[in-house]
């Protein structure tokens, strides 16, 4: 067999590394040789439901016998069903939703929406407001959306539009105002007002924003965060689009991870966990952004039309709600915490542990001064894939190790991973 390293010349410059993985089966990936290791990524966030789930490996063979592709302008019942489930799952507060191919796209619609909304509404500006370090894609808008400097570098204006004014992220144990989480009189929420009034042109249209940051590093705002900023925007009068895209569909424990805090976003845009591993995105609106465009303002040849990907949604929808998935999120998380606090008090290099449900970030730090050491965690990311758990690197500063499993994850398995991840540590720390 011909070696990756000298197949991969055909890909345009890529991430990628070892092992290369041929088959899945809950949340375990085997390699060519048939050797196992538990997905820490999970996709990243794509196999919520577990790799290769029977019932959605199913319903997409049994609707590829079917139909494939809805010709352009035409109703499809399958889709018009999943609409009205996903409406449900909001109790009915969001009614209209875009079916797209991907995360990126999903966000630049739901953006596109909201300016049609400020233009109908005639707003006297366009502003966006977005999170230092949030991450919304890798098009165009999404890119500048996107408060990860790093990920833009040395492509001239590919990443850039106009009128978006990026916010502090309530990012407790870095706080940006160097304040501490209880006393701090949430500085991160008034920093919305402040753009608002300062620094958006004209007038702010749209605030993007994931719930819970994953890319930036797993980032959870204080409980009472999003209240404070939910009310704010709403007295501007700027809708409020939360990008549920890594999050969304109990990866948290709720079904949306903006469940935990209230507040009532105009839009929420998904993608990953809802095809169970066949590309399908989207965006869930009130009536009012939902009615905003007028065809054909909006549209994409896939997406809606897609039924390989509507019915994989379906099945994915089917589990979680069967298996109890949003329970078992939040059973896993907890039994997450609980032993990776234990390991935390005796290796002081893991410098901070948060998350909800699963979705975790553990952060690696030097002990004395808790700066970010981004080669260790790197170094650990290798020793866990040899001890056969798959795990990424994520953050601003590269130093924040992501557990992001699929909600299938069994006990065994997250006390076999947490094991391994203890002694990739101790590894780290002792050489
Ligand atoms: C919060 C968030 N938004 C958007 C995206 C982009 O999704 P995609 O890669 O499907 O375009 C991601 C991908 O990781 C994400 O985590």
């Amino acid at each position: 067999m011909r070696e990756v390293s000298e197949l991969n010349r055909y890909l345009v410059v890529n991430q990628n590394i070892e092992p290369v993985v041929a088959t899945g089966a809950g949340a375990e990936v085997f390699d060519e040789d048939g050797r196992s290791f538990i997905d820490l990524e999970g996709g990243p966030g794509v196999a919520s439901v577990g790799h290769c789930h029977p019932k959605v490996v199913a319903a997409i063979k049994s609707q590829a016998d079917r139909l494939l592709q809805v010709p352009g302008r035409y109703h499809s019942r399958l889709t018009l069903t999943l609409a009205e489930r996903l409406s449900a799952l909001t109790g009915g507060r969001l009614t209209r939703t875009f079916f797209a191919n991907s995360g990126a796209e999903s966000n630049e619609g739901a953006i596109k929406a909201s300016l049609k909304h400020a233009f109908n509404t005639r707003k006297q500006g366009y502003g966006i407001i977005a999170f230092d370090h949030g991450f919304h894609g890798r098009l165009c808008l999404t890119s500048a959306l996107t408060g990860i400097s790093k990920q833009k570098r040395g492509m001239g204006t590919f990443g850039t539009f106009p009128g978006i004014a990026h916010v502090p992220a309530p990012y407790c144990y870095r706080c940006p105002f160097g304040a501490k989480p209880d006393t701090c009189g949430a500085k991160c929420a008034d920093a919305v007002a402040d753009a608002i009034k300062t620094r958006v042109p004209g007038e702010a249209a749209v605030m993007i924003a994931e719930p819970i940051l994953g890319v930036g590093g797993v980032i959870v705002p204080p409980d009472t965060y999003w209240k404070k900023v939910g009310d704010i925007l709403h007295s501007y009068k700027v809708t409020l689009i939360h990008d549920e895209v890594f999050v969304g569909f109990g990866r948290t424990g709720k079904w949306f991870a903006h469940d935990w805090y209230g507040t009532q976003p105009d839009i929420v845009t998904f993608a990953k966990t809802i095809g169970g591993g066949v590309p399908l995105g989207g965006f869930m609106a009130t009536e009012t952004l939902g009615t905003a465009f007028e065809p054909p303002d909006h549209f994409t040849t896939y997406g809606a039309k897609n039924q390989i990907g509507i019915a994989a949604a379906h099945a994915v929808l089917d589990v979680i709600e069967g298996e109890r998935l949003l329970e078992r999120a939040a059973s896993g998380g907890d039994r997450y915490m609980k032993n990776l606090k234990a390991i935390q008090k005796k290796r002081p290099i893991l410098g901070d542990v948060r998350g909800k449900g699963l979705m975790i970030g553990i952060e690696i730090v030097e002990p004395a001064t808790q700066a970010p050491v981004a080669e260790a965690a790197k170094k650990i990311e290798k020793g866990l894939v040899e001890r056969g758990v798959l795990i990424s690197t994520t953050g601003v500063n590269g130093n924040i190790l992501r557990i992001t499993p699929p909600l299938v994850i069994t006990d065994a398995q997250i006390d076999r991973s947490c094991e391994a991840i203890d002694a990739a540590l101790a590894e780290a720390t002792d050489s």
